[in-house]
């Protein structure tokens, strides 16, 4: 019988069905990052989205979805594995339990085009990251984009050369799945596949994507006076990196 830790390796999605209400609580504190540099972030690249339609691979509980369709988004889809979902979404707006990596037989989207798409710190869960893209990229609307952010991985080989007394290097360009505790409730360890830059960038071209714009936010000054712990672990782990991403 597999037990949890071994269902986790299999499919490391699984922690999130608890995990998601404590990321939500941390990430609504008035220091997380999200709400200080990803968030800012990301919307400002989405730019205008009135009459835009918004598919969220990976929503959480579908709380930027919501602000997106207040800002005049309309016909807009959030999907996350948790369930873990606003309890009164604003009219306009869907969320969905489901798999991003299953995003062509979700019988919800079939047939639906979007001109955003987002992976916001979600695409690393997808069992297999090109078809997932080249998923995506079918259901792009003519003119329309993809947004993913991912976590620097330079991050993670900081934390595992500390842990494990290694090189930044040897971690970096490791091959072997590590699992660590998120900030956001240390009883519950995610699993990671390694990746390098070129690893994303790689994915990206196969899936027939390029890069329009990519960005790696910092925060802002005031933020930096305010929060100086923030900016420390900033200077320490980088942050995350932002695509904008459009179909050749
Ligand atoms: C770090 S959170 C990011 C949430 C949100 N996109 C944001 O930017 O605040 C990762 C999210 O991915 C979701 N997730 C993990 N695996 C998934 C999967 N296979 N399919 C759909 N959602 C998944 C988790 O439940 C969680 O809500």
């Amino acid at each position: 019988m597999a037990t949890s830790d071994d269902s986790q390796a299999l499919d490391p999605s699984r922690p999130w069905l608890e995990l998601a209400p404590h990321y939500e609580r941390a990430r609504s504190k008035e220091d997380s990052l999200d709400r200080l540099v990803e968030w800012p972030a990301q919307r400002d690249l989405l730019g205008d989205v009135t009459g835009r339609s918004v598919l969220d691979a990976g929503c959480g509980n579908g709380g930027k979805l919501a602000e997106l369709v207040l800002d005049g988004a309309v016909d807009s889809v959030g999907v996350d594995i948790s369930g873990n979902f606003l309890s009164t979404p604003p009219p306009g707006l869907e969320l969905i339990q489901g798999d991003l990596s299953e995003l062509d037989s979700l019988p919800e989207l079939a047939g639906r085009r979007f001109d955003r798409i987002m992976f916001l710190q979600s695409f690393g869960y997808a069992k297999d990251p090109v078809r997932t893209l080249k998923a995506a990229r079918a259901m792009l609307a003519d003119d329309g984009f993809i947004l993913l952010t991912r976590t620097q991985p330079i991050r993670y080989a900081v934390e595992q050369s500390e842990q494990n007394g290694t090189s930044l290097g040897e971690e970096y360009f490791s091959n072997a799945k590590f699992s660590y505790v998120s900030g956001w409730n240390d009883q519950i360890a995610l699993t990671k596949r390694r990746y390098t830059i070129s690893d994303l960038l790689n994915e990206f071209s196969a899936a027939g994507l390029w890069i329009e714009t990519a960005v790696e936010p910092q925060l802002p000054e005031e933020a930096r006076r305010r929060y100086p712990h923030k900016q420390a672990w900033m200077n320490k782990h980088l942050g995350i990196l932002i695509f904008k991403l459009r179909a050749h």
